[in-house]
C-alpha cells in the first residue's frame, strides 16, 4: 500500500495507529503522546479499541477469545476496531482543532493495517504507525505484571492466574503478528521502536507535526524514576509582595534551603539517591540550592515568567497603573502576554526543551518559580491549559512526582517554615492562598485506558 502524498500540513489529521504485541507499552506511550501534545494545545485523543470490546459486551475473555481460527471472536474484535475508528472520524468532524487521534490496539497483522490505512484515506486521514518492539524479558515482565493487576480483563481473577492467562494471549498474538520492515512497509509512514530507545527506525516522516511527535518517542525512557519540584525559599521580593525581580532569600527562606537536604533524605528511597539539580539563573533559585551535595546545573529557560513593564510591581499597583491588563489577565491568564513580557503559553514553548530532557535522565530535582513550575506540574499531571494558570504551588513545599505507566503519584512534603503566600485569587489583587487553589491533582491521575 502507498499513502498519499501530503500536500497541506495546516489541514492534516493525524491517526498515530500503534502496533505491537502486548505488554510491550503501547497504552503508555499513547498516553504519554496524548498528554505531551495536549500541553502544547495541540488537541489529541486516544481511541483504545480494548475499551470498545469491552462496550460490545467482552469483560474478562480468556485467551482463547484471541486465538485468531476462532472466527466469532475474530469478528468481535474487528467489530471493535470499527467502533473505535467511526468514533475517531466523528471526533475529528466535531472541531477543527481536533488534529492528532491515536488507535490504540495491536494492529499486529498486515491486513489489518491495511483496512486502517484504505479507510484512513478514504476519509482525509493520515496514518502513521507508531511499532514498539521490543523482546527484553524484563521490560515484558514488568508489564505483564503490572497488567494483571491493572486490566480490567482480569478483574476478579487471582495476580498469578491473570499473568498466565495474559502470556497465553501474547502467544496467540505472536502467531499472526507482522512486524514492520523497511521492505514490505517502504511506502507508509512508520516509527519503529526497538527495546524502546535502543534503535530506531524512521521511514517516509512527511510533516512537522510527524516529526515533533517521533523527536518525542525517540526520548521516553522507562526506568522508574522521581522528578523533585520545589519553587526557591521565600525571597524579600515575596515578602514585599512584588513580583519578578532577582532578589535574594528572606531569612525564612534561607533556613528553607539549609532544610531542603534532609527534607529530600527523608523521603528518598534506594534507588533515587542519585539527584541532579536543575535551578534557573536567578539568585533565589541557586541560593536555595546551594547547601545541596549533588551535582547542579543552570537554565535560562527555568527562569520566572517574565512580567515585563509590570516586573518589580505589586498587583495592587497592577491593577491600579494597567486595570485593563489586569483584568484581561484573570480573564484568560493562560493566553494574557504582560506588555513587554511573557504568558503561560510563551513560558510552555520555552520549557519544552526541559521537558524533552527531562523525559530522557534519571532522578532530578527542579528548583524554580511559581508560574514555570505550574506549566511543569501541568505537563506530569495532566491539568488543562485553561487551569494551569491557577494551579497553588506553595512556597516552603517540596513536590515529589513518580511518573508511573499508569498515571503519575504525587506527594507534597511540608517544610514546616512559615512563608508568605503569593497566590492571587482571580477577581482580587489580593494575595493569600484560596480555598480553591487547584493543587489536588493528587494520587494517580492521568491513568489511560489498557487494552
Ligand atoms: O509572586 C511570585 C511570582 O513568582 C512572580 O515573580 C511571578 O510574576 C508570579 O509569581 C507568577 O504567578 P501569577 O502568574 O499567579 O501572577
Amino acid at each position: 500500500m502507498v499513502l498519499k502524498k501530503l500536500t497541506n500540513e495546516k489541514d492534516l489529521k493525524l491517526c498515530v495507529v500503534m502496533v505491537g504485541l502486548p505488554a510491550r507499552g503501547k497504552s503508555f506511550i499513547s498516553q504519554k503522546i496524548v498528554r505531551y501534545l495536549s500541553w502544547l494545545s495541540i488537541n489529541c485523543k486516544c481511541f483504545n479499541v480494548g475499551n470498545y470490546r469491552r462496550v460490545l459486551g467482552i469483560d474478562n475473555p480468556k485467551y482463547g477469545f484471541f486465538d485468531f481460527d476462532n472466527l466469532s471472536s475474530y469478528d468481535i474484535r474487528e467489530n471493535a476496531l470499527k467502533l473505535a475508528f467511526e468514533d475517531m472520524l466523528s471526533w475529528f468532524d466535531d472541531a477543527i482543532d481536533n488534529k492528532v487521534a491515536i488507535i490504540d490496539a495491536t494492529n499486529s497483522t498486515r491486513e489489518r493495517r491495511n483496512w486502517i490505512i484504505k479507510n484512513c484515506e478514504k476519509n482525509n486521514v493520515h496514518p502513521m504507525f507508531l511499532e514498539s518492539w521490543c523482546d527484553d524479558p524484563e521490560t515484558i515482565m514488568a508489564n505483564v505484571k503490572d497488567i494483571a493487576i491493572t486490566s480490567p480483563d482480569y478483574d476478579g481473577m487471582d495476580e498469578k492466574s491473570a499473568e498466565d492467562d495474559f502470556m497465553k494471549r501474547i502467544e496467540n498474538y505472536q502467531n499472526v503478528y507482522s512486524t514492520l520492515n523497511t521492505t514490505d512497509d517502504k511506502d507508509i509512514t512508520f516509527v519503529k521502536l526497538i527495546n524502546i530507545s535502543h534503535e530506531i527506525i524512521i521511514n517516509k516522516i512527511q510533516t512537522y507535526l510527524q516529526s515533533r511527535i517521533v523527536f518525542y518517542v525517540m526520548n521516553i525512557r522507562i526506568k522508574p524514576k522521581c522528578i523533585w519540584l520545589s519553587r526557591h525559599g521565600e525571597s524579600i521580593y515575596n515578602v514585599e509582595q512584588k513580583i519578578g525581580g532577582d532578589s535574594s532569600l528572606s531569612e525564612r527562606g534561607l533556613k528553607y534551603a539549609s532544610k531542603l537536604k534532609s527534607l529530600i533524605k527523608e523521603n528518598v528511597k534506594n534507588n533515587e539517591q542519585d539527584l541532579s539539580v536543575w535551578t534557573s539563573t536567578l539568585t533565589r533559585t541557586k541560593e536555595t540550592a546551594q547547601y545541596l551535595p549533588y551535582s547542579k546545573l543552570e537554565w535560562k529557560a527555568l527562569d520566572e515568567l517574565d512580567a515585563g513593564v509590570c516586573d518589580g510591581m505589586t498587583y495592587e499597583e497592577i491593577e491600579e497603573i494597567y486595570p485593563e491588563d489586569f483584568k484581561a489577565r484573570d480573564e484568560d491568564k493562560y493566553e494574557y502576554r504582560y506588555r513587554g513580557g511573557e504568558s503561560y503559553r510563551d513560558v510552555v514553548i520555552r520549557l519544552e526543551p526541559v521537558i524533552m530532557e527531562l523525559e530522557r535522565q534519571e532522578n532530578v530535582l527542579i528548583i524554580t518559580h511559581q508560574a514555570v513550575l505550574r506549566c511543569i506540574y501541568a505537563y506530569f499531571m495532566n491539568v488543562p491549559k485553561e487551569e494551569s494558570p491557577w494551579v497553588s504551588i506553595p512556597l516552603h513545599t517540596l513536590i515529589k512526582l513518580e511518573p508511573r505507566a499508569y498515571g503519575t503519584k504525587v506527594t507534597r512534603i511540608k517544610a514546616n517554615i512559615p512563608a508568605v503566600s503569593t497566590y492571587k485569587e482571580k477577581g482580587t489583587s489580593h494575595v493569600g492562598e484560596s480555598s480553591s487553589a487547584k493543587g489536588s491533582h493528587n494520587l494517580l491521575v492521568n491513568a489511560p485506558e489498557i487494552n
